[in-house]
C-alpha cells in the first residue's frame, strides 16, 4: 500500500489532479474510501467536490426503479455507480447516479423538463425526480463497470443492533474498533453531503462563477458518524488575486460594516435556500452569533446543515483533526467511544448551551494523546507539524490566521512506539481527565502541554490555529464538574469489571438509566495536593445530577 501511494502522489500532481485516467480515479477513489493508506486532506476534498460534480440525485418510486433509472441514464451518459436510499418512516426513494463525467450531468440536466404548473419555481439543478412512464424503452447499452447498490444506503445501526453487535465481542478494544466501524459515516454519507453542498454553490454560481461550498467539521473530518451534520463555509469568491489582470470587475462596496453587510448577505443567501432551493426545508437564521449561520434541513439528502460565509479556519481546523486521526489507528475508535460515551451520559447535547461540544471532546482526547502514555506519546504537537511544513502547506485566512502545518504526514518520519491497546487508552484517557488540574492550567494541543490558564475560565482548550481564543469557554463550571465526576466513574467501572455481564465493558458505561437515586463518590488531588472529594446525588432513574458536594479537603 506503501508503492501504491507514491504512485498515486507523483500521478496525482497538484494541478493534474483530475486528469488521471479511469483506473486512476478507481484506484484513489478505493484509497479514499476504504481509508487503506494516507491521502491528503485537501485531496480528498478535492476528489468529493469532483465526485459531486459527476453525480445527480434522483428521487424514485421505489427501489424497483433502479434498472429502469439505469437504462435511461445509461442511455445517455456513462454511469458508474448508483446508490439507493431512503429517508422518513414512510420512506422516500432516493438514488443517487455518479456518472463517468461532468458532461453526462450536463446531457441529463440539458434532457430534464419542469412538471407544467404555474405553482412551482422553475429551478434546476442536480436534484431530480424519475416520472414514470408507460413508453418501452428501447433496447440500452450495458454498462459493465457500473456498480449497482439496491441496499438502503443512509441506513444507520439501531441502538439494539450496536448492543447486540458489542455484547458479541471478545475484548473492550474489539468494542471500540466495531463501534467505529459500524456507525462512521459511510461513503453515500458523505456523496450525500458534498451533493447538498453543490446544491448551494450552484445556486449561486450565475453570480459568482468561482463560489465553493465548502463542507467542514464532523462530515469530512474522520469522526463523523452516519447521520451527522455537516457545516458548510460558502465562499464567493475563492480565487486568488491577479495582480496583473487589466481588466477589473466592477463590484458594489459593501453597506454598512463588515459584521452587518455579512449580516445581510446571509441573510439574502437564507431567502435563497429558503424560496428556491429544493428540499432545502427549515431555515434558521442565527445572524447574531459570533459566527453567523444559517441552519436548515435538506430533506432530499437527510442532512442537517450549518452554513456559514466566514473564513477557511474551520475547513483547515478539520485538516488538522483529519491528520491526528490518519497517525495511528486507535485514533478515530478512541474518539468514537468518547462521543458516544459523553452522548450517551448526557454530557453532551445537540442543542447548543453550556455543555462540553463534540468538538471540545475531540480535542481533549488529542490531547490527551500527546502526552506521554507509559512514557510514549501517540501525537506530535501542532508545532511540531508546522515546523515540518513545507511551501506548498502555507495557508493564511484573509483576517490573517496563519493556518500553516505539514499537510503530508507519511514526511513524518518517526511513528510512535505506544503500542498500548484501546481499552488501556480509553481507562488512562477516564483516569487523567478526572485528575486533571483544570482550576489552574488549559490544554494547549501547539504545545503538547497543559500551560497556565490565560483567564478565568472553567474548562479552557486553546484553540490551536487562533492562540487567543478558548474553544470551550461555553462550558460551565457545572458541566466541567458533571464531566471529571463521569470520567471517574467510567474509569471505575472498566477498571473493577471482572465478568462480561449482560452490558459489559464499553456498554456499561453508556448506561444512563441509574437503577435508582444514586451517588457517586470519587477523590481528586486539587492543585495544592490535598484531597477533595465529590460526591454527585442522581436524581431516580436518570443521569441528572441534583446535587454535588465537593466536601471534605483533607
Ligand atoms: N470549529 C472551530 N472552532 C470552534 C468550533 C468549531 O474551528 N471554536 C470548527 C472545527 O473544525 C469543527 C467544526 O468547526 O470540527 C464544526 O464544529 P461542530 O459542528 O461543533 O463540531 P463537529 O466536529 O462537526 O462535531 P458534530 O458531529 O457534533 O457536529
Ligand atoms: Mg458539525
Amino acid at each position: 500500500s506503501v508503492f501504491l501511494t507514491c504512485r498515486l502522489k507523483n500521478s496525482i500532481g497538484r494541478k493534474k489532479f483530475f486528469n488521471f485516467s479511469s483506473d486512476i480515479v478507481r484506484q484513489l477513489s478505493q484509497q479514499v474510501k476504504q481509508n487503506e493508506s494516507f491521502v491528503p486532506f485537501m485531496d480528498v476534498i478535492k476528489f468529493r467536490r469532483e465526485e459531486a460534480r459527476r453525480s445527480i440525485l434522483v428521487q424514485v418510486q421505489s427501489a424497483q426503479s433502479f434498472k429502469e433509472l439505469h437504462s435511461y441514464c445509461n442511455s445517455v451518459g456513462n454511469v458508474r455507480q448508483m446508490l439507493h436510499y431512503t429517508v422518513g418512516v414512510e420512506p422516500l426513494n432516493f438514488i443517487v447516479v455518479e456518472f463517468a463525467s461532468e458532461k453526462d450531468v450536463t446531457n441529463v440536466l440539458e434532457r430534464s423538463s419542469y412538471l407544467e404548473d404555474s405553482q412551482v419555481v422553475p429551478v434546476q439543478s442536480q436534484f431530480l425526480w424519475f416520472r414514470a412512464s408507460n413508453r418501452k424503452l428501447p433496447k440500452l447499452k450495458q454498462s459493465k463497470s457500473a456498480i449497482l447498490s439496491i441496499e438502503n444506503g443512509n441506513q444507520c445501526v439501531t441502538p439494539s443492533e450496536i448492543v447486540n453487535l458489542l455484547s458479541k465481542c471478545d475484548s473492550v478494544s474489539e468494542q471500540m474498533n466495531v463501534l467505529y466501524n459500524s456507525t462512521k459515516l459511510n461513503d453515500l454519507g458523505t456523496r450525500l453531503r458534498f451533493l447538498t453542498a453543490r446544491q448551494v454553490e450552484n445556486a449561486v454560481r450565475g453570480m459568482f462563477p468561482k463560489a465553493k461550498a465548502y463542507p467542514f467539521g464532523s462530515s469530512v473530518n474522520g469522526y463523523g458518524k452516519m447521520g451527522c451534520d455537516l457545516d458548510l463555509v460558502l465562499r464567493l469568491c475563492d480565487d486568488k488575486v491577479k495582480n496583473d489582470a487589466r481588466l477589473m470587475f466592477h463590484c458594489k462596496g459593501l453597506v454598512g460594516s463588515e459584521r452587518t453587510a455579512s449580516q445581510r448577505n446571509m441573510e439574502a443567501i437564507g431567502d435563497l435556500l429558503q424560496l428556491f432551493l429544493p428540499g432545502c426545508s427549515q431555515v434558521r437564521r442565527i445572524l447574531q452569533a459570533r459566527v453567523p449561520i444559517i441552519k436548515y434541513y435538506q430533506q432530499l439528502t437527510d442532512v442537517e446543515c450549518d452554513l456559514s460565509m466566514a473564513n477557511m479556519s474551520g475547513v483547515h481546523m478539520s485538516d488538522f483533526l483529519y491528520i491526528m486521526g490518519s497517525l495511528d489507528a486507535r485514533i478515530r475508535p478512541l474518539v468514537f467511544t468518547i462521543r458516544k460515551w459523553a452522548s450517551e451520559i448526557g454530557l453532551t447535547n445537540s442543542s447548543p448551551g453550556r455543555w462540553i461540544t463534540n468538538f471540545s471532546l475531540t480535542l481533549l482526547v488529542l490531547a490527551f494523546l500527546q502526552k506521554p502514555i507509559n512514557s510514549k506519546p501517540i501525537l506530535p504537537s501542532l508545532n511540531t507539524l508546522v515546523k515540518l511544513a513545507e511551501p506548498k502547506d502555507s495557508y493564511m485566512t484573509e483576517d490573517g490566521i496563519n493556518c500553516t502545518f505539514l499537510r503530508d504526514i507519511t514526511k513524518l518520519k518517526t511513528p510512535t512506539e505506544n503500542k498500548e491497546s484501546l481499552e488501556t487508552l480509553l481507562v488512562e484517557f477516564f483516569e487523567f481527565y478526572s485528575q486533571f488540574d483544570f482550576a489552574s492550567k488549559a490544554l494547549c494541543l501547539n504545545e503538547s502541554v497543559a500551560i497556565t490558564k490565560p483567564e478565568h475560565c472553567a474548562l479552557y482548550i486553546v484553540n490551536p490555529l487562533e492562540r487567543g481564543l478558548n474553544v470551550s469557554k461555553n462550558v460551565s463550571m457545572e458541566e466541567l464538574d458533571r464531566f471529571r465526576v463521569e470520567a471517574r466513574n467510567a474509569a471505575w467501572i472498566l477498571e473493577s469489571q471482572e465478568n462480561k455481564n449482560e452490558n459489559w465493558g464499553i456498554l456499561s458505561i453508556f448506561e444512563n438509566k441509574r437503577k435508582a437515586s444514586s451517588v457517586v463518590n470519587f477523590a481528586f488531588a486539587n492543585k495544592h495536593g490535598r484531597l477533595v472529594e465529590v460526591s454527585t446525588l442522581f436524581e431516580e432513574n436518570t443521569d441528572k445530577p441534583v446535587e454535588y458536594k465537593n466536601a471534605s479537603v483533607k
